[in-house]
């Protein structure tokens, strides 16, 4: 029950939060491609992939297959595309030896904003 009133309360807060926003107009703090990249670092992609998602995070060279740069839009295995990166992080890469661990915790519109980020790193 409390966890109950602590989510409702937390989705509240987010409520009230996103209100605040529309007055002010949204900053780039507040963008869903600014949240991803926190979202990217807080759940430690940054580790193997790099603050910019270059492949060059310090676990990468441990790594074989390694990760590689998002900007690379030819290097994606499962694919470039939004659903595709959402669907990567939920289950992971498991086409090599599954080094590209899977994030079924991160919610599904938390893994959204983190595939916008991710998308905002590719070449265009
Ligand atoms: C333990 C190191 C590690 C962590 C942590 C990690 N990754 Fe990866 N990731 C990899 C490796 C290695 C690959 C390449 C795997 C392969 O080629 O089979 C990869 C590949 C990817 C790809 C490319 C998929 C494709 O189509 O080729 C994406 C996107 C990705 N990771 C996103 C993320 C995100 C987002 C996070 C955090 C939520 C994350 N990774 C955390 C190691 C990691």
């Amino acid at each position: 029950m409390r966890l109950i009133r602590l989510i409702a309360g937390l989705l509240l807060l987010g409520l009230s939060a996103g209100c605040g926003n529309d007055n002010q107009g949204e900053t780039d703090q507040d963008s869903p491609v600014a949240q991803g990249r926190k979202l990217f670092m807080a759940n430690g992609c940054n580790v193997c992939h790099g603050p910019e998602g270059q492949g060059d995070g310090p676990v990468a060279r441990s790594l074989n297959p390694k990760p590689r740069d998002f900007a690379e839009l030819s290097a994606y295995k499962r694919g470039p595309g939004l659903e595709q990166l959402e669907e990567t992080i939920e289950k992971g890469l498991t086409t090599g030896q599954g080094i590209m661990p899977a994030f079924p915790n991160i919610a599904p519109e938390d893994r959204h904003r983190v595939a916008l980020f991710i998308q905002s790193l590719q070449s265009k």
